[in-house]
């Protein structure tokens, strides 16, 4: 199928016709249409496709099969290993874009469309994969299915994590028709793979301003997420005398802008994009406000010493109101730096096919960070022209997505030839 076939069938699951975002959180009903969609897109490219016991989706280019190799190798697995594999992710965040993940998993599939099409045949496995709850939007640990794969999330920790509404993954699994029993990193399948490239749109403006439609990832700054947790005191809005108060709002909305300050001196960022205030009454004090937030910085000294610096305005404003803080980290990604004989091979290739890429170093996360530490990754980024990401403005244009589909394609031809 091509691109834009694929793209139109994806684009109406989860998305909300008010404001045109996607909530395509995982496990839920709009979780299993793009997981169904996988199947249709895999069955219509004639890949074999499998969910693994994370419930990261992938779907083999069987040259194996084709071969007329026997099926008891192929279940054995031995004729997958050294597999090249491109993809990213389906899920979003809270009234996201519908770029950030799925054009990198629509591109896989057409690249590989295009590969098949003009008559290449891999000499390597190839596969395209959708990894589960990327963004972390509903169990609040970003990269979550990679993570489990790889065995960077012990898959009881993970059967333990909670959604919004008290729910846990393992509930969620369940209710989904997944075993949350199989949860657990595997020893074999991310060994099968020699390289890994997400293709994914870019989110910022750097290719703009340097004028290139794709862009090769050099690496990822090291991020996490952090809890703020401030408990005070309930209490009557029209008459509890100020000097009475207990007023968990107070202390919370100080950090926040300590937050922006700190963030700013140090060459950081840093956000307050999640607040949950109990019980929430217009004319009641809150007994309790729950925050998270999102710190990123060029280096792992930097970004420790931005939250610590954040979390110690906190406990001194909470001090000062009479308030109790607890801060609880949520997930955290190190550094990361991309194979660079891998980065170079991809550069190689793209410019033999006439695409100039320039290198990129991006705050955002990805499993292809995660993937990084048991596998050579790779990243290639689609330009963006208003840079937004994140939120229902995040766009690419159709000739831009083309290019990112030929670029792919020429990544994948590269690392599969031999
Ligand atoms: C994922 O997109 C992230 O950077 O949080
Ligand atoms: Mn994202
Ligand atoms: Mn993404």
């Amino acid at each position: 199928m091509s691109f834009r076939a694929l793209w139109q069938a994806l684009l109406p699951i989860g998305r909300d016709p008010g404001t045109g975002g996607y909530r395509r959180f995982s496990w839920t009903a709009a979780d299993l249409s793009c997981r169904d969609w996988f199947m249709t897109a895999a069955a219509a490219g004639g890949l074999a496709a499998e969910q693994d016991r994370d419930g990261n989706l992938w779907a083999w280019w069987d040259t194996a099969a084709e071969a007329g190799e026997a099926d008891s190798d192929r279940m054995a697995g031995a004729s997958r290993a050294g597999a090249v594999v491109a993809g990213s992710h389906l899920d979003s965040v809270p009234d996201g874009g519908a770029f950030d993940g799925p054009l990198g998993v629509v591109s896989a599939f057409a690249a590989v469309d295009a590969l098949r099409g003009r008559g290449f045949t891999p000499a390597r496995p190839v596969a395209v994969a959708a990894f589960t709850e990327e963004e972390g939007a509903r169990f609040g640990v970003a990269c979550l299915g990679s993570r489990l794969l790889t065995g960077a999330i012990t898959a009881e920790a993970a059967r333990g994590l909670r959604d919004a509404d008290g729910v846990s993954l393992a509930e969620a699994m369940a209710a989904a028709g997944a075993d949350p029993d199989l949860l657990g990193p595997d020893d074999e399948l991310p060994d099968r793979v020699a390289a890994f490239v997400e293709l994914h749109i870019e989110q910022g403006r750097q290719l703009v301003d340097l004028n290139a439609v794709i862009g090769v990832g050099s690496g990822i700054w090291p991020h996490g997420r952090w809890c703020f947790d401030f408990a005070g005191r309930a209490d009557h809005a029209g008459t509890t005398a100020l000097p009475d108060r207990r007023d968990p709002m107070l202390p919370f909305a100080a950090t926040a802008v300590a937050a922006r300050q700190v963030a700013g001196r140090h060459r950081a960022l840093a956000t307050f994009g999640k607040v949950s205030v109990l019980p929430g009454g217009v004319n009641a004090i809150p007994s309790a406000v729950r925050a998270w937030l999102d710190a990123r910085a060029p280096d792992e000294g930097g970004l420790r010493s931005v939250v610590e610096r954040i979390t110690a305005t906190a406990e001194r404003a909470a001090a000062d109101h009479g308030v109790t803080v607890v801060t609880v980290p949520e997930s955290f990604s190190p550094p990361v730096e991309f194979d660079p004989a891998l980065r170079a091979r991809l550069s190689g290739a793209l410019a033999k096919t006439g695409i100039r890429a320039p290198v990129l170093r991006t705050g955002a996360g990805h499993d292809a960070g995660v993937l990084a530490a048991r596998i050579p990754t790779a990243m290639l980024f689609v330009r963006n022209p208003s840079g937004v990401s994140h939120a229902p403005r995040e766009h690419a244009a159709w000739p831009d997505c083309e290019t990112g589909v030929a670029a792919l394609a020429a990544a994948i031809e590269e690392l599969a030839a031999a």
